[in-house]
C-alpha cells in the first residue's frame, strides 16, 4: 500500500500541478477524498504560519499525515506585494483578472518590474512538523500573454525564459515553478524518511 499524503487545499490548479510531480510511491489525498469540504481560513501574517495553519487544521481533525501549502507573488517594486495577499489583492478572493489588473497599474511608469513567487510548505509527517520552501526569480511584464495556469500567471516571465508562466505547458512550468521546488524537497524527504 503506498503512502497516503493529504494536500490540504481547495486549489485545483495547486493540486493538479502538485498531483503532477507526486505520483507513484506516494498517494495524494485531496479535501474531497478525505471528506473536508472546510474552506480552511488563511488568518497567518506569513506564507509560512498560513501552510502552518492548514496542515495543522487538517492533522488536528482527521490526525493523517498531510501538508499545507501557501504561495504568492513579492514584487520588489511594490515592496514585497501583493505577498501573503496574493489571492485577494484586488479585494475579492481568488478574482485573477483585478489582482493582475492592480499589479499593473500599480507599477505603470516603474522600471524596476523584478518579483518572484515563492511557497512555503508544511508537512505533518509522523506527528512532526517540517517546513520546505521554494522560489522562483522574474519580472513582471507590461501586459498579460497566455492562457495556461492561474493566478499572476499571464504576466509573470520567469528569468532565463522570454514566455509567461502562463505561456509554458504545465510540464514546463512543473520544472522550475516555486511550487515545483519546495514539492521535490517534500519528495525527498519522504524518500529518506
Ligand atoms: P493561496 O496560497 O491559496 O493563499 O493563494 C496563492 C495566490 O498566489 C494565488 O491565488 C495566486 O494569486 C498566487 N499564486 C501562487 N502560486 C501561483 C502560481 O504558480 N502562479 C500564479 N499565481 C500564483
Amino acid at each position: 500500500m503506498p503512502l497516503q499524503l493529504v494536500f490540504a487545499t481547495n486549489n485545483r490548479h495547486k493540486l493538479k500541478e502538485v498531483a503532477a510531480k507526486i505520483n507513484g510511491e506516494i498517494q495524494l489525498l485531496t479535501l474531497q477524498d478525505i471528506g473536508c469540504d472546510q474552506d480552511i481560513e488563511e488568518t497567518g501574517s506569513t506564507f509560512k504560519e498560513n501552510a502552518g495553519i492548514k496542515s495543522h487544521y487538517i492533522h488536528t481533525k482527521y490526525h493523517m499525515n498531510c501538508f499545507g501549502e501557501d504561495s504568492g507573488l513579492i514584487i520588489d517594486a511594490l515592496n514585497g506585494e501583493p505577498g501573503v495577499y496574493s489571492a485577494r489583492y484586488a479585494g475579492e478572493h481568488g478574482n485573477h483578472a483585478a489582482n493582475i489588473k492592480k499589479v499593473l497599474e500599480k507599477l505603470k511608469g516603474i522600471e524596476n518590474r523584478k518579483a518572484r513567487f515563492v511557497t512555503v510548505i508544511s508537512l505533518i509527517w509522523n506527528k512532526d512538523e517540517h517546513f520546505f520552501e521554494g522560489a522562483v526569480e522574474g519580472t513582471i511584464r507590461h501586459q498579460p500573454a497566455g492562457n495556461g495556469g492561474f493566478g499572476y500567471d499571464p504576466v509573470f516571465q520567469p528569468d532565463g525564459y522570454d514566455i509567461t508562466f502562463a505561456e509554458m505547458s504545465m510540464e514546463e512550468k512543473n520544472k522550475i515553478s516555486h511550487r515545483a521546488k519546495a514539492i521535490e524537497k517534500v519528495i525527498a524527504f519522504l524518500n529518506k524518511a
